[in-house]
This record gives structure tokens, sequence and C-alpha cells, in this order.
């Protein structure tokens, strides 16, 4: 025995390792042959990428990180009250300061002492679980690498679950998508089980367009690293200095619309995909939404995938809000289905 108090940190792989590389290549593919052409920004994060979006965090216009910590600083307490969890599931973990904010209230509640942080980087997992058990004795670490959605139902059950989802990272998805993310949770919630959520919320245009165009210029950087992950990972040769970053509030869907548009025209080639593109001048390249969210929105969005809101919290300047999704009683899911007469 060594004396240690801390349990090692426990890492298990749910799937075999995903071949990001393939998918990278078809989606590439998919994308620049199509009109208007589009890339999918969770292409965005390589080393470089995650760390373009930590400085992102810290830009005086990027108010959402911030007001996301007011709420978890003020009203985590209350939201473990709501669930009082015996285990907290983070999906896309986590060793920046919600995570803590999150486990410090855990710890408060006395409810449960197990952390789940699931990802599909090993990386990301092992660096979680160690800088947190250094940090948290008394916790529980069993981190889960794996893909999302189908490698959820694999996540065991140890009791009253409450499942995060922050930062508004559910803002990249489109409406139809974010139906379908809420119903791969749901599918693994008991009744007394939640999902928090990380919105930001729709405000004045100017106020959402200078988060994503700052005047240091951070986001153009950290958008125009997607084309040096291209070149890089599949041998392509975009002259990544000859587009500037777009930024656009597409108002019918509530999105913030942002690309990259070619200040001259040009051929590109993609080595790994044989596969050589033409680009007009001021033609542009869409390779990322962030849509900004509404109360109302969120509840039928989230009953359409069964689900209902059973918490709401705002910054102090109600710029972004943490909602509780819970499964909705059975009687209210299509009674006229569950309860069609037998024969
Ligand atoms: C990581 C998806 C939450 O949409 O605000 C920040 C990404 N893009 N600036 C966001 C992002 C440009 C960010 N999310």
């Amino acid at each position: 025995m060594t004396g240690q108090l801390e349990t090692a940190p426990s890492i298990r792989r749910l799937s075999p390792p995903s071949n990001v590389g393939a998918e990278l290549a078809a989606d590439t593919r998919q994308g620049l042959i199509g009109t208007p052409k589009q890339l999918s920004s969770k292409y965005f994060y390589d080393a470089r990428g995650s760390e373009l979006f930590e400085d992102i965090t810290r830009l005086p216009e990027y108010y959402l990180t911030r007001a996301e910590a007011e709420i978890l600083t003020l009203y985590a307490d209350e939201m473990m009250d709501a669930i009082k969890p015996v285990e907290l599931v983070e999906l896309g973990s986590g060793y920046s300061v919600k995570t803590r904010l999150l486990l410090e209230a855990l710890r408060r509640a006395g409810t449960g002492t197990l952390y789940v942080p699931f990802d599909i980087s090993e990386a990301a997992i092992r660096d979680a679980a160690e800088t947190l058990s250094g940090h948290y004795p008394w916790l529980t670490i069993e981190g889960l690498v794996g893909d999302f959605p189908s490698d959820l139902p694999k996540i065991p059950h140890s009791g009253r679950r409450l499942v995060t989802f922050l930062g508004s990272t559910i803002g990249n998805f489109r409406s139809q998508e974010r139906v379908e993310f809420y119903r791969s949770v749901g599918a693994v919630l008991e009744p007394a089980d939640g999902l928090l959520v990380g919105l930001d919320l729709v405000k004045d245009v100017e106020t959402l367009l200078a988060a994503y165009n700052d005047s240091a210029g951070v986001t153009a950087e950290f958008n125009k690293n997607i084309l040096h992950v291209l070149n890089r990972e599949l041998g392509a040769n975009f002259p990544v200095d000859e587009f500037e970053y777009v930024v656009k509030w597409v108002a019918a869907s509530e999105c913030v619309a942002m690309g990259l548009r070619a200040t001259r025209a040009m051929d590109v080639t993609v080595a790994d995909l044989d596969l050589t593109i033409h680009l007009a001048k001021g033609e542009e390249i869409h390779d990322e939404v962030s849509c900004k969210f509404r109360y109302d929105v969120v509840v039928a969005e989230a009953s359409a995938a069964g689900l209902s809101v059973g918490g709401w919290w705002t910054d102090t300047e109600d710029r972004f809000a943490v909602a509780l999704l819970q499964p909705k009683p059975v009687s209210r899911q299509r009674p006229w289905k569950l309860h069609r007469p037998r024969q």
C-alpha cells in the first residue's frame, strides 16, 4: 500500500478509435463540391484551434464563457438540488472553470461522488481526469472515450444522473439536429434524471456580431485555422491569407453564420482527395453556425424530443441561460397513442 488516499481515475474506451481522418475526407469532399461550399466547424479543434478557442473565451467581446460561469457560480447549488445527482456525466469534458463549479456544488450537495467525463478525444479525457483527481480526492472519476451519440447507452447508470452539455456548444447545431441531440440524450435518462444545457440567448445583433468578430482578430484566426487543418491533413493548398473572414446574422434561424470569402478567383487542389475546385472572386465557404436561443424555442425543441424544461437560470444581464431538461411525464407524451383502446 502506498498510503495514497485518492483513487486513480479510470479511463475506458467504449468503441474502437473512430476513423476521424476518413470522416474529415468524406465531409470535406461533400462540402467542397456542393453549392454553396461548406466545411464543418467540428474540424476546427486541432491543437492550435483549441488554443485559439481558449483565447476567444478571454476576449472582451466574447461574453458567453463569463456569463455561463456566473450562472454556475450563482445557481449550481439549485441545479444539484433539483436532481440530487449520484453521478455527473459531462459531454465534451471538461477541466475548465465550469466543471469545477459543478463538482464543488456536487460536493456541497453530498448526493454523489461520481464524475463521468465523456469525449471523443482520449487526450481530453486523460487531461481532465488527471487534473481533477489531484484537485478533488473525494471524487471518483470514470472517464469514457466514445462516439456521440451511439455510445451514450453504454454509459453505466449508477443512480440519479445529471448530464451536462455546456458552453452553448449546442449552438453549432441547427434546429433539427438539436432535437435529435435532445432525443438521444433523453433516451439515456430515467424520469428523475436531467440534462443541463448552456444556451446563448438572442440579443441585439451588434453585441452578437461583435462576439464573433473581435477587434483583435482572434476569431478570424480561429476560423481560418480550418484551412490550415485541410492543408496539413488532406494535402490541400488553400492560400490562407487570401481569404477574409465573414460574419452574418441570419434572422430567419436566429444564428450567427460564419465563413471565409476568397479575395480573388483561384483553383485549390486537395491532393489526398484527388480534387481540384474553383472559387470565384468573392465566393464564400460557410464553415460555422452559432445559433442563439429563446425560452419558447427551447421548450418547443425539447418537447419535440420528449423532454420538458424543468429549470431555467440566466446571468444577471440576461445574456445566457442554463436550462434543465427532464423526461416529460408519460401522461404528457402523445396520450392519444398511449391510451389507444386495446382490441
Ligand atoms: C464553442 C460552439 C460555443 O459558437 O460561441 C466561438 C465557437 N466560434 N467563436 C460559439 C466559436 C467562434 C463557440 N462554441
